[in-house]
């Protein structure tokens, strides 16, 4: 038997208060949905973005994209579902074309009401069965970053054996999964980071060598161990940007899913065109790219890089120790309420 009511962490972007743990209806689910009760949830950059009212049409909505569960309730063609373990993929209408989004998608948690409840009612084609060599924390902590990664190390970076990649930031939710994806690929992997303890954490990880975008000599290391790069990932933005234009090679591929720090005031356009550099812009990813990532992530046992796991009651200290940057990879909260 269901409970009528459930805890959830809502945005209301007119209030003080502008998240809130808050009692809602459990939702009811109609034909082509299911009800996954949340074991799970995870952050993303999104959520606190949300919160910061720095997303576009933002609305009142409870908010997460990410989630592990188990299915609670499903109407009669879905039944097979009941009481498996699945993760959702955030990704909703993106549409016909592989190469780009179309006019009608939206991501899981806001506009739609997404993960961050003890129950979440999602299309019955957005769930996959849990990757059976993750535990339900880390398969929560999968789906948005993972696919991001893919995408852009993939399907944009073209990343393959021997490529010589570098992840910029690799202390970040998504730049993790990236950095060990590129490496299970088997490219030459170098990374940066301004945090010297992630920077230790990711040497152990088999990286080629990680650079302290901090240090002012950075980019000349850089230069010096692994000149002419063939990719580089990027979602830190900023005057860094153009910088990373000067350590790529011919055919050099810069890929980036964000923005963190704004937009260079300049780019060197000679030395793009004269070397043949392209810049890929990237977001999530199409719903094939996100079961190769899924397959992928089980051929190579790769599991996410987890900060932490605390209560759900307290999701909101979990956003504000992302928005101060010190987590090496993914928040997750678990849904077990006091
Ligand atoms: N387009 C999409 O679909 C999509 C999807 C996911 C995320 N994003 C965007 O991508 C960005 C990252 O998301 P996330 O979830 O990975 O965030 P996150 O977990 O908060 O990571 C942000 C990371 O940025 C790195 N960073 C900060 N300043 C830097 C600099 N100057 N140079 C290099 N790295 C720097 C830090 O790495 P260190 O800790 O190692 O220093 C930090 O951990 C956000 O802007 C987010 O909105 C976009």
């Amino acid at each position: 038997m269901l409970p009528q009511f459930m805890k959830a962490l809502k945005i209301f972007p007119k209030q003080a208060e502008r998240v809130q743990l808050v009692d809602v209806p459990v939702p009811n689910i109609r034909a082509g949905y299911v009800l996954v009760k949340v074991l799970y949830a995870a952050l993303n950059r999104r959520d606190q973005w949300i919160r910061e009212g720095k997303y576009p049409r933002i609305q009142e909505a409870i908010l997460g994209s990410d989630a592990c569960g188990v299915v609670v309730e499903a109407t009669d063609t879905d039944k097979h579902w009941l009481n498996k373990e699945v993760l959702i993929n955030p990704n909703n209408l993106w549409g016909d074309d592989p190469r780009h989004q179309s006019a009608d998608y939206h991501i899981l948690g806001m506009p739609t009401e997404g993960t961050f409840a003890e129950y979440v009612c999602v299309p019955t084609d957005r769930i996959q069965r849990k990757p059976i060599h993750l535990t339900a924390a880390e398969a929560s902590a999968l789906p948005l970053g993972g696919l991001t990664a893919y995408r852009a190390v993939f399907t944009h970076g073209q990343v393959q054996e021997g490529t010589r990649t570098l992840i910029t930031g690799v202390g970040g939710g998504v730049a993790q999964f990236a950095f060990q994806f590129a490496k299970a690929a088997g490219a030459a992997t170098y990374a940066t980071s301004g945090d010297e303890a992630k920077i230790a954490q990711i040497q152990k990880m088999g990286a080629k060598a990680v650079f302290n975008y901090k240090n002012a000599a950075w980019l000349e290391e850089l230069a010096k161990e692994a000149s002419q790069l063939d990719v580089i990932v990027d979602s830190a933005g900023g005057e860094q940007f153009a910088e990373l234009v000067k350590v790529l090679g011919r055919s050099g591929r810069l890929v980036f899913y964000g923005a963190t720090n704004g937009l260079p005031s300049k780019i060197d356009l000679h030395r793009m065109f004269f070397n043949q550099i392209s810049i890929h812009g990237s977001t999530m990813g199409n719903d094939h790219e996100f079961t190769d990532m899924l397959d992928f992530v089980t051929e190579k046992k790769i599991k996410p890089v987890i900060s932490s796991v605390r209560p759900f009651e307290e999701i909101i200290s979990a956003l504000d120790e992302m928005k101060q940057g010190k987590q090496f990879g993914k928040l997750v909260v678990e849904m077990k309420l006091t």
